[in-house]
């Protein structure tokens, strides 16, 4: 019988150590892409995407997170006496978006480790993954796409995109045994292959829907690298299991964990903004001459 996904995991509990200062006292899933943090856009994908109930696995920082997501009744009372009915109403989206829940993960011990803090959350069904500053830009949603996927084919889907092969070792990589089709069962995964020994440019973004099998896997997993527990070597125990599927992500894709990715996002959501688009064209087209 098919499993409908209805929870996700978004891990936010990194150390964020490509973005110290800012970091140090927030985490960076909270920074704003022009006023809206970048985790709400994560969970605003999640809920178009047929998601009803999230949980954050945070780390030392979650308050932050935490009163985002929530009610505040002061700046609500304050917003309403003002007469500011247009922030008032996106202030109380906010809160309204979904069921959000949250797990701490009480050392960053890697990616598998903040995924495993959230299995009692997720129980024995099948459930989506975001990270938390993977930004994805499509129409429809991808992980909406891959839920319908995984309802087909009943085997966990992960997004792909193609890289430039000098940049492989920036990524989790999958063997598909030829070029990229829009779905593909996976051969093997490889984590940050150097380029010249990576079986293909299809690298692995940040969106997985995965059966509730990863968690034993994850228990058993080995620390690798600097003592944390990787997701992906236990996708590649699953994947000898049951066949991962692949599905091509077509779309736009920020790294907003990077600062180029952060700021290349940043300039063109301020570009497709209603009230920013124009002026900031204005400034961009200015510049330019200077930068030649
Ligand atoms: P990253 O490796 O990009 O996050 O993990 P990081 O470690 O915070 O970043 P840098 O390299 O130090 O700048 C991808 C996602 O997994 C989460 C992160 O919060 C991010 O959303 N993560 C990573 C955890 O939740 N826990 C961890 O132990 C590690």
């Amino acid at each position: 019988m098919t499993q409908r996904v209805r929870k996700a995991i978004i891990p936010a509990g990194g150390l964020g150590t490509r973005f110290l200062p800012a970091t140090k006292a927030q985490p960076k899933e909270m920074l704003p892409l022009i006023d809206k943090p970048a985790i709400q856009y994560i969970v605003e994908e999640a809920v178009r995407s047929g998601i009803d109930s999230i949980v954050i696995v945070s780390g030392r920082h979650k308050r932050a997170i935490e009163d985002h997501f929530d009610k505040s009744a002061e700046l609500e009372d304050e917003l309403e006496e003002r007469g500011n009915a247009e922030m008032l109403a996106v202030v109380r989206e906010i809160s309204q978006l979904a069921d959000i829940y949250y797990v701490r993960q009480k050392e960053p011990l890697g990616l598998g480790h903040a995924v495993l803090c959230a299995r009692r959350f997720i129980g024995d069904e099948p459930f989506a993954v975001l990270l938390g500053d993977d930004i994805l830009m499509s129409e429809p949603p991808c992980l909406k796409q891959m839920i319908e996927v995984y309802e087909e084919r009943q085997s966990s889907v992960i997004a792909v995109m193609e890289v430039p092969w000098d940049q492989t070792h920036k990524y989790g990589i999958v063997d598909i045994g030829g070029s990229l089709e829009v779905v593909a069962t996976v051969k093997d995964l490889v984590e940050k292959p150097a380029p010249g020994e990576a079986p293909s440019n299809s690298a692995v973004v940040g969106r997985y829907v995965l059966e509730p099998a990863i968690f034993e896997l994850l228990e058993r997993a080995v620390p690798g690298k600097a003592g944390e527990i990787q997701l992906t070597d236990s996708l590649r125990q699953l994947n000898e299991r049951n066949a991962l599927t692949a599905l091509r992500f077509e779309g736009r894709r920020y790294d907003v964990g990077d600062k180029l990715g952060f700021v290349q996002a940043t300039i063109d959501l301020a570009l497709e903004r209603e009230d920013l688009g124009e002026d900031i064209k204005r400034y961009l087209l200015e510049k330019l001459p200077l930068l030649r």
